[in-house]
């Protein structure tokens, strides 16, 4: 079994006000041993809901409507909680959750919550030294100097990007076979985060974990991922890799987004593509991108596109992608 994940058609919807909006529709992602994947898309594309949906950690009001995710060949929406929580969640997954900097609870000092996890979560059972010297040396390896004193200390003692590499630390202290990260570094200013993705660049390394980079910011995973795919309403819309998505985009959507990005990296929002992602609850007929596309025909308001199959590693989910980019 060659992929570590695959996600097989998953329509997720939220109920909210007697209505259902649809979150994610027909999603279909592999990824292999040690591949970083970056998910990109807008606010309310679904990019969160993917990850917590492979966490199985959605809010009660979400909805799995169809499909299945499969995690080293299991289906892990069939696994019972208990079992899910045990043996997946924390240790084989794990997981940064967006807005980082309010995930650590500040009641407790930051040794304790690292060591819970290394105590119930790493493979290893230890003893209580080695788990000190292993939290210890996992905080140092990133990059927190003086990690023995600082252990003792809240999380209101850290600054933005030392809370980052904490986060780092139970993420990476189980040795995890998928990670996902979502949106990790939206809240750090820009030599902090680059010093994170540093950083990040060199566990992926090390480690040889599979990662899910969520992130709005196509800069970001120009630097981290290998293959890309980018949603748009709650569907892929385009996956490539980096070169291709990059360099020769297939999908209106991706080559607006490539647009938007500044050349000098000082803007960090893609705001300019015009008009807004339409509402989940009542969408666009046909391609969900009609009214924003500037390629769209008659066909597009009536026929919803499936993924084509543009190049050897790439799929675009527009009728007229071979006009894209000419
Ligand atoms: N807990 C929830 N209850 C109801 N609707 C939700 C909930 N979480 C997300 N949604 C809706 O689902 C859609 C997808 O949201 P999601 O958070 O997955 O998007 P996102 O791509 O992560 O956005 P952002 O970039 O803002 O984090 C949005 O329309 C959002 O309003
Ligand atoms: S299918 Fe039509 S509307 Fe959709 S992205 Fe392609 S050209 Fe644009
Ligand atoms: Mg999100």
């Amino acid at each position: 079994m060659n992929n570590i994940l695959e996600i097989d058609k998953l329509k997720i919807v939220y109920r909210k006000r007697k209505k259902d909006f649809l979150a994610l529709d027909c999603v279909n992602l592999q990824l292999k041993k040690g591949e970083v994947l970056g998910i990109v898309g807008e606010s309310g594309s679904g990019k969160s809901t993917l990850g917590l949906s492979v966490m199985r950690l959605l809010p009660p009001q979400a909805k799995i409507q169809n499909g299945n995710i499969y995690f080293k060949g299991q289906n892990i929406c069939k696994i019972q909680e208990g079992k899910f929580n045990k043996e997946m969640r924390g240790k084989e997954i794990t997981y940064i959750p967006q807005n980082p900097q309010n995930s650590l609870n500040p009641v407790f000092t930051v040794g304790r919550q690292l060591k819970d996890i290394i105590r119930y979560r790493a493979k290893d059972n230890l003893d209580n030294q080695s788990i000190d010297e292993k939290a210890v040396e996992i905080m140092t390896e990133m990059g927190i100097a003086d990690a023995e004193k600082r252990l003792d200390e809240y999380p209101h003692q850290f600054s933005g990007g030392m809370k980052q590499r904490v986060l780092l630390s139970m993420a990476f202290v189980t040795n995890p076979t998928l990670l996902i990260a979502d949106e990790p570094t939206t809240a750090l200013d820009v030599t902090v985060e680059a010093q994170i993705l540093g950083l990040l660049a060199d566990l992926i390394e090390e480690y040889q974990s599979s990662i899910i980079y969520i992130t709005h910011d196509l800069g970001v995973v120009s630097e981290i991922a290998d293959r890309v795919a980018v949603f748009y309403a709650g569907r892929v819309i385009e996956i490539n890799n980096r070169y291709n998505i990059f360099n020769k985009p297939k999908h209106p959507y991706t080559e607006a987004l490539i647009e938007c990005l500044p050349g000098d990296k000082k803007q960090k929002k893609l705001t300019v593509i015009p008009g807004e992602i339409p509402d989940l609850s009542d969408l666009p007929s046909g391609c969900n991108f009609h009214p924003r596309c500037k390629y769209a025909k008659e066909k597009c308001k009536k026929e919803i596109p499936n993924l084509f199959q543009v190049d050897e590693n790439g799929k675009s989910a527009c009728f007229y992608h071979e006009e894209v980019g000419r």
